[in-house]
């Protein structure tokens, strides 16, 4: 008669394998681990998790692989550690890559993990953060570790504006593995230790000579201030994974949620006569908009997104009574706030990714237009300035705008403009809307006057200052409606509050199509 094993005996056994998939690839690889300056794939995923609420999901998965000696070498769980849980009390999913397991190299079982968690929360409607440690494709596993590529891809681009997706680079993501976390909303990484490249530096070395350290090529600076490729750079793990949990806080769960509002203290009502004298007197005279938006929001509380890239736009979270809310505006501090190439394409993806979720926007507008030159114009300042253009024309969630000093030109139309379909444009006493600054337009269309006069300078001054009082002031476009009122800057923060509040339950739907064609 066969007979089983005691249930405590089983469960002994369990708490065993349980234990040995804690470990990974082992204490010495964990202490290696911590060496470099990296925590391990549990620890990431403890620091992100509310406390106590991890699922963890196959915890016994071990990888197929039998060739270079593999069959011998199994660790519990393979390279990765996947599961579920709570992040400010509301679900969500995670992955996170177990680099003491084959340097967190991605074998078809990792990659089946990896999509079974995407695939739940897809359908559960879920926000999905990966933690990212790895170094690529698993070499002994060849072609179904590169099929396994594909099937996160394309997770990935199925899941784009269904659930929030965010990546968080903590170690090496190289070649190929790099495009997952591309295709999500959000990439985090941590200086010095987290780096993305195509080729690293070996590689590019050999093929055009050029030598670069794996930092300067990859690194979390390289990403966030020049490439753009990464949304927020952090000193370390731990206040890089913290700040993952706040920008969850201001996310729907799906695209078929609102986001979720808070309890604000913040006095809805409240003035700032301090506004009043943000604008300088000169048209010219750069000034932080991000003080204004400080000023305006909810407690000063403002998260903004690609900080240390196109610093000539802004964009970021914000909450305005309770309600989270996508900002954009631009800043003068800044090549005076233009729309150049990398900020178009910037505040493009953030306006498209806010009206994905749900999230209103509010766009502060300050702009002298888009950049001129032939370097913007050979890099396509045409096709990318487009792309913002379409993304504020195609959003149909709440858009409300204030303008703060200029809005010039085609630059004009693009920033949530009344044609547009902005919902509710404001303008402070300040905003001047034209088709370019006074002396531009005196120079154009008023040269053969200044040609012919005696007196040439004293009459294009004349005629800057008569085009200047004429058309320089938001009543021009208030006249034609096109801005809906002209207020106090100290009120800006209740006018703005009252807007969105009336603006809660805007419909507006889009002609039935496959997708657009948006130039890319
Ligand atoms: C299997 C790997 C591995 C990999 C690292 N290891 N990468 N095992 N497949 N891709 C193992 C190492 O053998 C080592 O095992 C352990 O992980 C730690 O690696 P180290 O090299 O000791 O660590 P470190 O010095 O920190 O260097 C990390 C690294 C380096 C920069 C990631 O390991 C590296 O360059 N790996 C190869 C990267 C790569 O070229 N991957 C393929 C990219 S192409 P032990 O047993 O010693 O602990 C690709 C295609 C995807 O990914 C295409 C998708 C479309």
């Amino acid at each position: 008669m066969v007979v089983r094993r005691k249930v405590d005996e089983q469960l002994e056994d369990l708490q065993g394998k349980k234990a040995q998939s804690i470990l990974g690839g082992g204490q010495r690889r964990i202490d290696a681990q911590h060496k470099r300056g990296k925590m391990t794939a549990r620890e990431r995923i403890d620091l992100l998790m509310d406390e106590g609420s991890f699922e963890e999901l196959d915890a016994f998965v071990l990888h197929r692989a039998t060739e270079f000696g593999l069959a011998d070498q199994k660790y519990m769980g393979d390279a990765v550690v996947t599961g579920y849980g709570k992040v400010n009390g509301r679900i969500t999913f995670v992955f996170s890559q177990d680099f003491t397991v084959f340097g967190g190299s991605l074998s078809e079982a990792v990659a089946q993990k990896i999509c079974k968690v995407m695939d739940l929360a897809a359908n559960s409607g879920a926000p999905m953060v990966g933690l990212i440690d790895s170094g690529g494709a698993r070499i002994q596993e060849g072609i179904l570790s590169l099929a396994g590529y594909a099937d996160i891809f394309l997770r990935n681009v199925r899941s784009s504006g269904v659930i929030p997706q965010i990546s968080v680079i903590l170690g090496p993501a190289a070649g190929g593995a790099t495009y997952s976390p591309a295709l999500t909303d959000f990439i985090f990484m941590v200086k010095g230790t987290g780096q993305m490249y195509i080729t690293g530096p070996d590689v590019i070395k050999s093929v055009t000579g050029e030598e670069v350290t794996h930092e300067a090529l990859g690194g979390a600076d390289a990403h966030a201030k020049k490439s753009g490729v990464a949304h927020f750079a952090h000193e370390n793990e731990i206040e890089c994974i913290e700040q993952v949990r706040r920008l969850l806080s201001f996310l729907p769960q799906n695209n078929m949620e609102d986001a979720p509002r808070a309890l604000s203290q913040d006095d809805p009502e409240r003035r700032d006569p301090e506004l009043l004298h943000v604008v300088p007197d000169s048209p010219n005279m750069p000034y932080d908009m991000l003080e204004v938006i400080a000023r305006i929001v909810d407690d000063g509380d403002f998260m903004q997104v690609h900080e240390t890239f196109a610093q000539n736009v802004i964009v970021g979270f914000a909450r305005l009574d309770g309600r989270p809310v996508g900002i954009v505006g631009q800043q003068p501090q800044f090549m005076a706030g233009v729309l150049d190439i990398d900020a178009s394409s910037k505040a493009a993806r953030f306006v498209r990714f806010c009206d994905a979720f749900n999230i209103p926007l509010v766009t502060f507008v300050d702009v002298p237009g888009f950049m001129p030159g032939t370097n913007q114009e050979y890099g396509g300042i045409i096709r990318h300035g487009a792309k913002l253009i379409y993304a504020y024309a195609e959003a149909t969630v709440p858009k409300v705008s204030v303008l703060t000093r200029k809005a010039y030109g085609g630059a004009y139309i693009v920033m949530s403009s009344k044609g547009l379909r902005g919902d509710i444009n404001l303008a402070w006493p300040t905003g001047e809307i034209a088709v370019m600054g006074a002396e531009g337009a005196v120079n154009i269309v008023q040269r053969g006057e200044i040609a012919e006069s005696p007196q040439p300078e004293a009459l294009r001054s004349r005629l800057i200052q008569e085009y200047q009082d004429q058309f320089m002031n938001p009543y021009v476009a208030a006249s034609h409606g096109l801005i809906d009122d002209v207020i106090d800057p100290a009120e800006t923060r209740p006018k703005i509050i009252r807007a969105l509040e009336m603006l809660e339950n805007k419909r507006e739907t889009l002609p039935y199509k496959k997708h657009g064609s948006i130039p890319l």
